[in-house]
């Protein structure tokens, strides 16, 4: 009896490894979506149908972007973590919704880093100290200025607590002593509608979502925030030259819930770094100030290092600035 259970157990176990290869390879056979923590139009969004689009092509299968909006994006990045570990759920997302929620929000119903396995890491951008038109303002030094003589007087869109534009609002706090009123979005493309028709006035905001609309003439840029000038904006000095240094720049990620076997996660990595090797999506990135990382370090095992590293690092910040979800 003892031998037929052991024979039985052997056999399910090498039928299991056998499973694992066997599925890769029929992988994917269904449309895959990306849950997007954000509405559509805005950086995240954009991100992602960018990403899915190409990454289409390579692995000959649709992909849905499922904009699941609220709570600065951890109900999304929940419904990922929630997901079947089976590669037809993945999930989008940056230095907000994965490392500076994971220390604002005390009641996730997620582990940040337990819950989610790394897929890929995706570019990087600065962000822009952005005005309406009707803002008077010449310099990021009127800006300033202006907001310390009327406090409270202008509010500033952000995409919730925790949000790059939350997080690009309170570096522009610390770095200047200015404050602004805070609205929160579902994200900062229907933010960015409101800044242009002055409903809002204010933003610090990727440079993916700002710059079209700077160069379109629809909004002000007064800064940059980075250490130095970004070659496709020249123009906009760094918040620096100012006197007030901001060095925020929001990289993108791509993670799938934990247990997605290895050789489909390998299957979507090799994919997102095709898309980044695609010259149109390259000068297209490029052009938007994003900086775009190596296939080594899009490499599942460097991207998770790199997720790690950044959460200690922004857990300090954040919690020495004592930052709360309201
Ligand atoms: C944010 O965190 O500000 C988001 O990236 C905004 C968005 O993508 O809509």
């Amino acid at each position: 009896m003892l031998r037929r259970t052991a024979l039985a157990s052997l056999s399910a176990g090498f039928a299991a490894l056998a499973a694992g290869p066997l599925r890769a390879q029929a992988y994917p056979s269904k449309p895959i979506t990306i849950v997007v923590p954000f509405a559509a139009g805005g950086p995240t969004d954009l991100m992602a149908r960018i990403v899915g689009e190409r990454m289409a092509k390579e692995l000959g299968q649709q992909f849905i972007i499922d904009n699941t909006t609220g709570a600065a994006g951890t109900i999304a990045v929940g419904k990922v973590a929630r997901a079947a570990p089976d590669g037809y759920t993945i999930g989008i997302g940056h230095l907000g919704t994965h490392v500076a929620n994971g220390s604002i929000y005390k009641t996730l119903n997620y582990d940040m880093l337990a819950d989610l396995v790394p897929v890929a890491r995706l570019p990087s951008n600065p962000m822009l100290v952005v005005t309406s038109n009707p803002f008077e303002a010449k310099t990021m030094k009127d800006v300033v200025e202006y907001l310390k003589a009327n406090p409270d007087k202008i509010s500033g869109g952000t995409a919730g607590v925790g949000s790059a534009s939350h997080l690009g609002a309170l570096a522009f706090f610390n770095a200047t002593g200015a404050k602004y009123q805070l609205v929160p979005y579902r994200g900062t493309g229907p933010a960015m509608q409101d800044l242009i028709a002055n409903q809002i006035q204010i933003m610090v905001d990727q440079s993916s979502n700002s710059l079209p609309q700077v160069r379109a003439g629809k909004i002000r840029a007064y800064a940059v925030t980075a250490k130095v000038r970004s070659p496709v904006m020249p123009e906009i000095p760094t918040a620096a030259e100012a006197g007030y240094p901001m060095d925020v720049a929001i990289w993108h990620g791509l993670w799938a819930p934990k247990g997605t076997p290895p050789e489909i996660i390998a299957k979507l990595n090799a994919a997102a770094i095709a898309t980044f090797q695609d010259p149109d999506i390259r000068r297209r990135m490029e052009d938007l100030g994003q900086d775009l990382p190596t296939p080594a370090e899009m490499a599942p095992a460097a991207f998770g290092a790199f997720h790690k590293a950044e959460f200690a690092k922004w857990k300090k910040i954040l919690e020495d600035a004592n930052v709360k979800a309201e």
